[in-house]
């Protein structure tokens, strides 16, 4: 006799025979349950116990962590139920939970991708490895400075942490990140944080919207989601007020010219001269190429008003579900204490 196992995504519930796994039955009952390896070594068909007792197999930790099997997590393929169940696969727009590192980081490299933005490259010394989804954060802290949060830029295979760090007031962290770090120069920082990462499993197209510096997370996920060979759509919108403070133009056409499914798109908000490049705001060229947004994700990083004026349009216009807008807004340190005073 065996047990049953309800899934919250299907009708009926799953018969598993003595020995079987969950996603042996699933698969046998004719249920398109995700998976990959079905040997408890890719995480594909991770998935939440939300009631009764399974045994696991042997399965690798780079499937399933210590801490996700804590929260309650499970690899359908390695669980072996002892008890009738409840479960439900991850849908992919579950917050993926990597382990939280205090890395000790040496300053690799500096260029100035703009009049106000530096890129800050930084080699991991020690507390790796560091494992992030593409679009998350980290805090950094530059010597006795507060620790500041900024995007990763580099793909999450990629050796070095890249930031693009964008110079705000006279006496700011980011002042000192342009006038006083040099290479060489020893940065603790923290995380991975934020949940507006690339969705990996998610094949649709792919509408990315960045904002000044809130390029960087974008960037992050762009070039993941083309690395890893997948041929969704992908559109890129880079907002700038002016021709100079664009920056990795060329990086991104190059892109272009070798991901036919690549489109990149900047837009000038206030052009100083006259320009061949689209202009207005951001949102606006987005709302004018297109009329609906079908099985997409949206991917918006940048000052907050921007983010809110994306936002809106992909939902309230464009029809796109809130859930599948995954938005980093940028607050400076003086939004954040506005916004403090104004919720107290
Ligand atoms: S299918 Fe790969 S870990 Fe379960």
């Amino acid at each position: 006799m065996g047990f049953a196992v309800r899934l919250r995504q299907h009708a009926r519930p799953l018969s598993v025979a003595p020995g079987e796994t969950i996603l042996e039955a699933a698969l046998a009952q004719g249920v398109a349950y995700p998976h990959g390896c079905r040997s408890g070594n890719c995480g594909a068909c991770k998935s939440r116990l939300h009631d009764g007792e399974v045994e696991l197999a042997p399965f690798s930790e780079y499937a399933l962590s210590e801490a996700e099997r804590a929260e309650g997590l499970i690899l359908a393929c390695r669980a072996l139920p002892w008890s009738d169940a409840e479960v439900s696969w991850l849908d992919s727009d579950e917050i993926v939970l990597h382990p939280q590192r205090r890395l000790v980081c040496r300053v690799a490299a500096l260029d100035e991708l703009t009049h106000d933005i530096r890129r800050v490259r930084l080699a991991i010394e020690a507390g790796g490895p560091f494992d992030f989804s593409a679009g998350q954060y980290a805090s950094l802290a530059f010597g006795a400075l507060p620790p500041r949060d900024y995007s990763m830029a580099n793909r999450p295979d990629e050796a070095l942490l890249e930031f693009h760090i964008r110079r705000m007031g006279a006496g700011s962290v980011s002042a000192y990140v342009a006038e006083r770090l040099r290479p060489g120069d020893a940065v603790i920082a923290e995380g991975p944080l934020g949940a507006a990462h690339l969705r990996a499993t998610h094949a649709g197209p792919i509408l990315a919207i960045a904002g000044g510096s809130g390029l960087a997370p974008i960037k992050s996920i762009v070039e993941t989601a083309l690395a890893s060979g997948s041929r969704q759509p992908i559109h890129l919108y880079v907002g700038a007020r002016d021709e100079r403070d664009l920056y990795l133009v060329e990086h991104f056409a190059s892109l272009e010219a070798a991901h036919e499914n690549f489109r990149f798109v900047p837009v000038l908000s206030e052009p100083l001269r006259a320009t061949r490049r689209r202009t207005g705001f951001v949102h606006e060229a987005v709302a004018a190429d297109f009329a609906a947004l079908d099985g997409a994700k949206a991917y918006v990083a940048g000052p907050p008003v921007m983010v809110e004026a994306a936002t809106a349009l992909l939902v309230e216009e464009l029809g796109l579900a809130r859930e599948h807008v995954h938005a980093d807004a940028f607050y400076t340190e003086a939004d954040k204490a506005a916004r403090s005073v104004a919720a107290g």
